[in-house]
């Protein structure tokens, strides 16, 4: 069905969102704007999450850009990405609710042409290595090098992410100052169902047994943050969470509070409290990483 470069869609409110496919077109038409560009990458299957970062965008004063492309080497396992669900024609009916203005869907060649390495080596320190970096070889060298050459592509003045992947968030600032990348990197709350639990695609394929117990992830979150403000160590803070999500019927990968700059772990809230000695300033992140059954969910709390 989308095998044309460019597409116009329209709603009842007459909203018109363009779709392109080619790089070339989607260049041609950027360049005929005159508000700034906001853009949000994304790799489909969109909820509340994704269509926060469109609205924020609009809501900033940008001409929204959305990108719905299922970067191949991101997935360090070949069967997560052939699962990955597809559902264009749902999203681009979500899309067309938050009035974004273009959606980019190109194909893999396109973003990778064949022949050209793309690949960013960028060295991120700790900030790869720790955490997600540590059970997803090789996840964020792939997520740098889209992001980057997405970048390249869309060349936008804003560019909206989700503090829900914080560590994501954390390498794509990294590499944004190491590359002195003209772009403003925006950080949106994460959004969540009532009952506290992070929107995420995976969400759907939790079993109703997984999902009534999924928002105890939240839950820990909140209570960390609580015993860190009455000065508990982090060591006392991680062994509980990890008690507590196992307790619940989930199996904790891991539990973390770190610096939100460095991702480096802190021993307690002094660790992070101004210092001009150590540079430490900023903000203390919790992060969680838990299978409910076989999915595999993230989230966190600054
Ligand atoms: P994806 O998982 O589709 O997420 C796209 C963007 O939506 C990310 O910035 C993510 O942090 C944000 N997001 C997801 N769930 C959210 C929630 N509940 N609240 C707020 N924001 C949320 O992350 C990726 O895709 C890819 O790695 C990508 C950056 C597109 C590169 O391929």
């Amino acid at each position: 069905m989308w095998d044309t470069a460019t597409f116009a869609i329209r709603n009842s409110f007459i909203h018109l969102m363009l779709i392109f496919k080619k790089v070339a077109d989607l260049r041609q038409w950027l360049t005929t704007q005159t508000k700034p560009i906001g853009f949000a990458p994304t790799m489909g299957a969109l909820h509340e999450g994704h269509l926060e970062l469109i609205r924020m965008a609009k809501r900033d004063g940008c001409i929204a850009v959305a990108s719905i492309f299922v970067n191949p080497t991101q997935f360090n396992d070949i069967r997560d990405l052939e699962k990955y669900p597809r559902t264009a024609e749902k999203d681009i009916e979500l899309l067309l609710t938050t009035h974004c203005d273009a959606l980019f869907m190109p194909a893999v060649e396109e973003v990778y042409p064949p022949g050209l390495n793309l690949t960013i080596e960028l060295d991120f320190k700790q900030l790869d290595k720790v955490m997600e970096g540590e059970f997803r070889p090789g996840h964020f060298k792939g997520m740098a090098t889209v992001v980057n050459r997405l970048l390249e592509i869309v060349q936008p003045d804003k560019l909206y992410m989700g503090q829900k992947d914080f560590q994501q968030l954390s390498i794509v600032r990294d590499m944004i100052r190491q590359l002195a990348l003209p772009v403003e990197l925006v950080m949106c709350p994460t959004v969540r169902e009532p009952d506290g639990l992070a929107m995420s695609s995976r969400n759907v394929r939790l079993s109703p047994e997984m999902r009534a117990a999924a928002p105890i992830i939240h839950e820990t979150l909140q209570w960390a943050k609580t015993a860190l403000k009455k000065n508990h160590s982090a060591a006392e803070i991680k062994a509980e969470a990890l008690r507590r999500l196992s307790n619940a019927g989930l199996q904790p990968e891991y539990f973390e509070l770190v610096n939100g700059v460095t991702l480096e772990t802190i021993q307690s809230k002094d660790d992070f409290l101004f210092n001009e000695n150590t540079g430490n300033s900023g903000s203390i992140v919790a992060c969680t990483a838990v299978f409910a059954g076989d999915i595999r969910l993230i989230d966190n709390i600054i």
